[in-house]
């Protein structure tokens, strides 16, 4: 069965490590991800985007996910990464995902806090848990000029307030990381999560996390940091490996020829991803 996603953050948060919470748009990348983890013997969050959703289907992900995690003894929760319609959210824990990510980033402070409270009346009552998003995360390709740093990045007095009026489970925070390939190396504004976490005492969530040397992953960890975020990098071990097979076999018209290599080399970054945030052996 899915386990909650708020019991496994507060433990790594506890311990000193993180999770990882890997997103997953096929079969393959589910099942990738599942092996991964109990290769490690770690916990592990599955997290579906809404893209994800429109491309697979609401019911295959839950589908998938829910027989990955009855195959496998190490705990998997099913998490919506980055909702943003009240709908969706409803819908995707009525399937059954056991958390849910209400993005309110682009709200207004109240209108966000508003929203998010709205998600965790409904989600609350039936153990499902909340990560809500303070500051904006944005993309690599939202071009962040130093001076609109602080418009961008997580206000530490914002998001005590924030917590402090929603009670919310975990928090997204923006401090200079970025969704897909970076373009130079990114730099975390560390002071910034350090003032975060003296004033927000629940788990704090780290997106864009691909491309973020692992030191900066392990100081990020080490100040607060309890569950990361990777997407780009198990999109490129995934596609690196079917372009290398398609270029050396062009005649190669067997799917599973192609996608079998891929879903190991998915395998191998998992598990680099989980040794790193320091969860083998926290199953
Ligand atoms: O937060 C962004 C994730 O990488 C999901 O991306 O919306 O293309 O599925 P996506
Ligand atoms: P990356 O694609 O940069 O790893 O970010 C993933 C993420 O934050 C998903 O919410
Ligand atoms: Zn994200
Ligand atoms: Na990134």
């Amino acid at each position: 069965a899915l386990v909650s996603v708020t019991e496994l953050l507060l433990k790594a948060d506890r311990e000193g490590y993180a999770v990882g919470a890997f997103n997953a748009n096929n079969m393959e990348i589910v099942q990738a991800i599942a092996q991964a983890a109990a290769m490690e013997n770690a916990p592990v969050i599955m997290q579906a985007s809404q893209g994800a959703i429109k491309y697979a289907g609401l019911d295959y992900i839950t589908g998938m996910v829910k027989m990955a995690a009855d195959e496998y003894k190490v705990p998997i929760a099913l998490h919506l990464d980055h909702g943003t319609d009240f709908d969706q959210v409803v819908k995707c824990i009525r399937s059954g995902f056991s958390s849910v990510m209400y993005d309110g980033s682009k709200l207004t402070l109240k209108e966000n806090i508003a929203m998010t409270n709205k998600v965790l009346d409904m989600a609350r009552p039936i153990g499902v848990s909340v990560e809500a998003e303070l500051g904006k995360i944005g993309g690599t390709e939202d071009h962040v000029h130093v001076d609109a740093k602080d418009a961008m990045y997580t206000d530490p007095e914002e998001a005590r307030i924030f917590v402090e009026e929603t009670g919310v489970e975990s928090l997204a925070i923006a401090i200079g990381t970025a969704h897909g390939q970076y373009k130079g190396e990114p730099h975390l504004d560390f002071e910034r999560l350090e003032k975060i976490k003296q004033l927000v005492k629940i788990p704090i969530v780290l997106h864009g996390s691909s491309g973020v040397p692992d030191n900066a992953i392990q100081k990020a960890i080490k100040l607060g940091v309890c569950k990361v975020n990777i997407d780009t990098n198990i999109r490129e071990a995934f596609v690196w490996e079917m372009r290398k097979i398609i270029n050396d076999n062009p005649d190669e018209i067997d799917p599973r020829k192609i996608l079998g290599p891929a879903r190991e080399a998915a395998v191998d970054i998992i598990r680099q991803k989980i040794r790193l945030f320091g969860s083998s052996n926290k199953a």
